[in-house]
């Protein structure tokens, strides 16, 4: 071992660098010597330095080895883009480097580009099976999903504010609005089903039964309630959007407790309820991980020996609106995705008839008391189900 590199092996960096310039002053473009410059300043911590010396280097001899020293410095210098550009050409010669696919995943997570981040660890996981790289897959995934979730938690707040236009309208409408067959039918399906499904089910005094209702809109179904005999203090509400809580509450006798919140973080104690309401609001949740996860949420609140009711349009039905906004933020949910989202419970699924569907596809809610008057075009529908779930304890 020459002078030099017994200095750099006993890391004495500073002599090691004094002798490399010194060695530089008559062989200037000597690569070997203009690595270890850059690797010598690496580990001094100037890293601009390294830099310049190690492009350098590369530019005289472009090896594989040079281009990763510099990638590398690049790195530590947090320079993601050109990163991941170098290790994309290093790749296109070296597609299976371990070292190289590991960079350009940390460069990736670095600019928050998880996908990407989880394609390049897989690759090298494909390579060599490192348990640190197991790890950095995992930590991409859990990213993915927080991400999906923020992001569907944005679309779900957009959807949820047309929803609220169309309650204030509905509102607006209700006070100089004569009661009409059709809404009779279309709401008195589901009151119907309700009351026979609590019957069936053993809540016969509504004044003993605790109900949440999940999505509750402007909390018509908890008034139902409260018409049929439940206590208000023993009713609550939640929905993603403040305005239509407030339109709740203001539409509600005083004790009911409505909160805005989401259906997957929900601000009650483990089993807290006899009956759980969903009524049109799993179909507006796109993400299927999202639908797993507020099942898991619904379930942890309902007592073991309640019920969850879930209505919601049947799989094939979204294809069906002509309403752009509502096709593209509708996904019907069949028995079997039901079974699928409730992880061992009993699911008690039927369909039913409505006018609903027939109405929203073929009458944009703009055209105001045209849209009202379609109400009266009674149609019938197979498109929803309602399904009673039951854990098995
Ligand atoms: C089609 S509406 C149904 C409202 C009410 N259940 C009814 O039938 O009148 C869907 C409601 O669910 C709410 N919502 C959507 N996603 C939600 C979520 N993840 N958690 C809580 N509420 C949500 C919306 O804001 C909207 O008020």
């Amino acid at each position: 071992m020459d002078e030099l590199e017994s200095l750099i092996e006993q890391q004495q960096y500073n002599e090691a660098y004094a002798v490399i310039k010194q060695k530089l002053e008559s062989t200037p473009e000597n690569t070997e010597l203009l690595q270890k410059l850059g690797l010598v300043l690496y580990y001094l911590g100037d890293l601009t330095q390294a830099e310049d010396y190690l492009i350098k280097c590369f530019e005289i001899q472009g090896s594989l080895e040079n281009l990763y020293n510099v990638i590398v410095v690049k790195h530590e210098l947090k320079k993601h883009e050109e990163v991941i550009y170098l290790a994309g050409e290093y790749l296109a010669i070296d597609p299976n480097n371990v070292s190289a696919l590991d960079i350009l995943g940390n460069s990736y997570c670095a600019k928050d580009d998880y996908p990407n981040a989880l394609k390049a660890y897989e690759k090298a996981y494909r390579v060599n099976q490192h348990e640190a790289l197991g790890e950095k897959i995992q930590y991409a995934k859990e990213k993915i999903a927080e991400i999906i979730k923020q992001q569907e938690k944005v679309r779900l707040l957009g959807w949820s504010d047309d929803f609220y236009k169309l309650s204030m309208f509905g509102a607006k409408n209700r006070k100089g609005r004569e009661l009409s067959f059709p809404f009779l039918f279309k709401d008195q399906v589901i009151e119907y089903k309700l009351m026979e499904i609590f019957v069936k089910y053993g809540y016969k005094v509504m004044s003993q039964v605790s109900v949440l209702d999940i999505g509750c809109g402007d909390g018509r179904f908890l008034r139902q309630l409260i018409d049929w005999g439940a206590e208000p203090d023993r009713l609550a509400g939640v929905d993603i959007n403040k305005d239509i809580i407030a339109l709740a509450q203001k539409l509600s006798a005083p004790g009911i407790n409505y909160e805005v919140a989401h259906a997957d973080q929900l601000p009650y104690e483990d089993k807290s309820f006899d009956i759980i309401l969903m009524i049109g609001v799993m179909q507006h949740i796109m993400e299927k991980s999202l639908r797993r996860r507020i099942a898991d949420e619904l379930l942890r609140v309902l007592k073991d020996d309640g019920i969850l009711i879930c209505y919601n349009i049947n799989e094939n039905a979204e294809t069906k609106f002509q309403h752009k906004q509502l096709r593209e933020s509708t996904k019907g949910i069949t028995e079997k995705e039901l079974k699928k989202i409730f992880v061992s419970c009993n699911v008690d699924h039927e369909n039913i008839l409505l006018s609903d569907s027939i109405i929203f596809r073929n009458v944009p809610v703009q055209w105001g008391s045209l849209f009202d008057r379609a109400l009266s075009s009674v149609a019938e529908s197979h498109d929803y189900g309602i399904a009673v779930i039951t854990k098995v304890v």
